[in-house]
């Protein structure tokens, strides 16, 4: 399979709203430029989810929302349901982001799979990593993200490589269908080619191509990593 690179928009202002929109339309030029070489989906804020799966083809670039709340639907207020992400246009949800964390990560992946939802859980580290492999139900997808290279310029395939590894096989030890990614300070292709010789099955990142002058050629250089 393709491996997959997940845009998270984060609540950055260049990623919301209106700007949500046109990023994503940049990223939908690069996934199709890719022609199949990657699968890419962006991860974006809840309120912009139904814009931006009406305005790109969500077949080309798979629109996830950034989190959920366990709430199911009915006498609740306020919260981010599975059900609401999912009639807006999402077909999967990040949970447990470092910059979001939570506690119940199997209610929400519970609640994620019974709206159909792709489910990806992060994981700081090599021991979050297989704590979320051992949970039932478990994720599609794990991803490690090390918190202290978020946002930075130096990528977790290269200032922490045996993290990436050991999580791949501390997870694929664990349950061999969960697919393991990694994220945090991704901005080279040589990073995505890292992280892939390392076992992962894609990335997840943020500020190289949120914040680049131009998106869609940052995104193309990362898929060229591939
Ligand atoms: O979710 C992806 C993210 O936390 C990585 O952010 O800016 O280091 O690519 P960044």
């Amino acid at each position: 399979m393709a491996p997959l690179i997940i845009v998270n928009f984060k609540t950055y202002k260049e990623a919301t709203g209106e700007n949500a929109v046109k990023l994503a339309k940049q990223c939908e030029l690069a996934a199709r430029k890719a022609k199949g070489k990657a699968k890419v989906a962006v991860a974006v804020q809840a309120a912009d989810i139904f814009r931006v799966a009406a305005a790109v083809d969500t077949k080309v670039v798979a629109v996830f929302a950034q989190h959920i709340d366990a709430n199911g639907q009915g006498k609740s207020t306020g919260f981010v349901t599975a059900e609401s992400v999912a009639v807006a246009g999402a077909s999967g949800t990040l949970l447990n982001h470092a910059e979001h964390k939570i506690t119940d990560i199997a209610k929400r992946i519970e609640t994620a799979k019974a709206a159909k939802l792709v489910t990806l859980a992060c994981a700081a580290n090599v021991a979050e990593a297989k704590a979320i492999a051992s949970l039932t139900p478990f994720p599609d997808f794990i991803a490690v993200e090390p918190p202290e290279l978020i946002g930075g310029k130096v990528s977790v395939s290269k200032a922490k490589p045996e993290v990436v590894s050991d999580s791949v096989a501390a997870v694929k030890s664990i349950n061999g269908g969960i697919k393991v990614l990694c994220g945090a300070g991704v901005n080279s292709k040589e990073d995505v080619r890292k992280a892939l010789e390392l076992g992962t099955e894609g990335i997840l990142v943020a500020s190289s191509v949120v914040l680049a002058k131009n998106s869609e050629s940052a995104l193309l250089e990362l898929i060229s990593g591939v």
